[in-house]
């Protein structure tokens, strides 16, 4: 996602400097070109050498230097980035940003550059707290910079508060996010994903093996690309893609409430959830006792179809369903996307190794109502949730 993008990273003194070095490798596999752009106080905790090995690019420290300015001055330097980056951002870096002042080289790139620019602060917690600080951080994010701000945890200086560095994954999330192709902007999402829990009695349910990963994939790339995404998820250990708003589940029926009432407002809604087709007839009040007989029967009833019940009130929606099946795939999936009134299903093999619940990849094909079948090969869950919203932006620059 980040191939052939050109990325300035600041980093400035603080000890969680050597996590920039983390950062810069991931940039640099994820196919980013990098110049790095180190302050007099960051060299006291990591030597330029180990980021210019990594970059593959010299290493800019001073503003007077002429070796430096003639092999690529400071203003082309500015003008040539996609993403502006400073991580680990201590508050004098933020504090010079907020005031307008420039003394050094990544102050005054920093002030030069019209690309966009992700701070991400690290610091003591006190400092973090200070009311100075944060006038600083706010006028910054009022002005258009983005940020990413630290977690709680333990900080270096012996403190316990919030003030750590975003964990290294989380700020190449935010990156991705800053730099994807936009071509979904205008589109709002409805998706939905994970298991639901069906109560038997206080302690116990009926669920199923999906851990959430396809739906989150699909909300994460979506709102990478710019569309406007709600996740309805069921019970799962997750965390929340940047720039989607989540709403939280257990059983089908709070889903089918909360998928009817989010529905009014989606272009696109992709039904990624395994939804219990059956609950418990009575959800019994306290734990059920082990009786003296050998069998126990429980009687189920149905549940709402979600996904049938949008498909009778259509409007003007795509509506886009996942069939999980382990026999007949094709078959299997061709009624639902029939039966559902659906415009796209995708159907995946769940006993295929590889492929279903709780597993990084997928192997799937999408079905489409003219009776066309696209079988993709195994990738990421990511990669198909890319494969599907190109499907799903076609279709909707089609107008089909
Ligand atoms: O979460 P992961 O671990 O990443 O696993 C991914 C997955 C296997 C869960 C996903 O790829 C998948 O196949 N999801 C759909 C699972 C499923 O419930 O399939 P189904 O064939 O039972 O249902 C067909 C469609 O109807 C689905 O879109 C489902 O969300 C929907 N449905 C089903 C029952 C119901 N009561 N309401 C519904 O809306």
């Amino acid at each position: 996602m980040l191939q052939g993008k050109t990325i300035i990273l600041g980093v400035t003194g603080g000890i969680a400097a050597y996590k920039a070095v983390e950062l810069l490798r991931l940039y640099v596999k994820a196919g980013a070109e990098v110049h790095v752009i180190m302050t007099e106080s960051a060299r006291e905790f990591v030597t330029p050498l180990t980021f210019q090995a990594l970059s593959g690019n010299p290493v800019h420290t001073e503003l007077f230097n002429l070796y430096q300015e003639q092999e690529i001055g400071h203003i082309s330097l500015a003008d040539r980035a996609d993403l502006f980056i400073i991580a680990p951002a201590t508050a004098n870096l933020i504090g010079k940003a907020a005031n307008g002042l420039a003394d050094d080289l990544l102050s005054t790139t920093l002030m030069a550059t019209k690309a966009p620019v992700l701070l991400v602060p690290a610091m003591n917690v006190n400092m973090y707290e200070n009311p100075i600080y944060q006038e600083n951080q706010q006028k910054l994010v009022d002005l258009g910079y983005h940020l990413l701000e630290p977690v709680v945890g333990e900080l270096a200086c012996g403190w316990e508060g919030k003030g750590k560095l975003a964990p290294v994954d989380a700020i190449l999330a935010e990156t991705e996010l800053l730099l994807a192709e936009r071509d979904m902007e205008g589109c709002r999402l409805l998706v939905t994903a994970g298991p639901t829990r069906e109560e038997i009695d206080p302690v116990r349910y009926l669920s199923n093996y999906s851990s959430g990963k396809m739906g989150y994939a699909i909300a994460a790339v979506a709102a990478r690309r710019g569309a406007r995404v709600t996740l309805i998820s069921g019970p799962c250990t997750l965390s929340v893609p940047p720039g989607v708003e989540r709403v939280l589940v257990t059983s089908a029926l709070d889903m089918h409430g909360a998928v009817m009432e989010a529905a009014d407002t989606a272009d696109v809604v992709i039904k990624a959830a395994a939804v219990a087709d059956y609950r418990p007839v009575n959800r019994a009040p306290q734990k059920v006792k082990k009786g003296d007989g050998e069998q126990l029967t429980l009687t189920l009833t149905r549940n709402p179809d979600i996904l049938a019940d949008l498909g009778t009130e259509k409007g003007g929606r795509l509506l886009v369903g996942f069939a999980a099946e382990t026999d007949d795939l094709l078959k299997h999936a061709g009624e639902k996307l029939q039966n559902k009134n659906l415009d796209l299903i995708v159907a995946n093999d769940v006993t295929c190794e590889g492929a279903g619940f709780d597993v990084e990849t997928n192997i799937v094909r999408f079905l489409y109502p003219d009776g066309r079948i696209e079988a993709l090969e195994q990738m990421s869950k990511v990669a198909v949730a890319g494969e599907l919203l190109d499907r799903i932006r076609d279709m909707r620059q089609r107008g089909s």
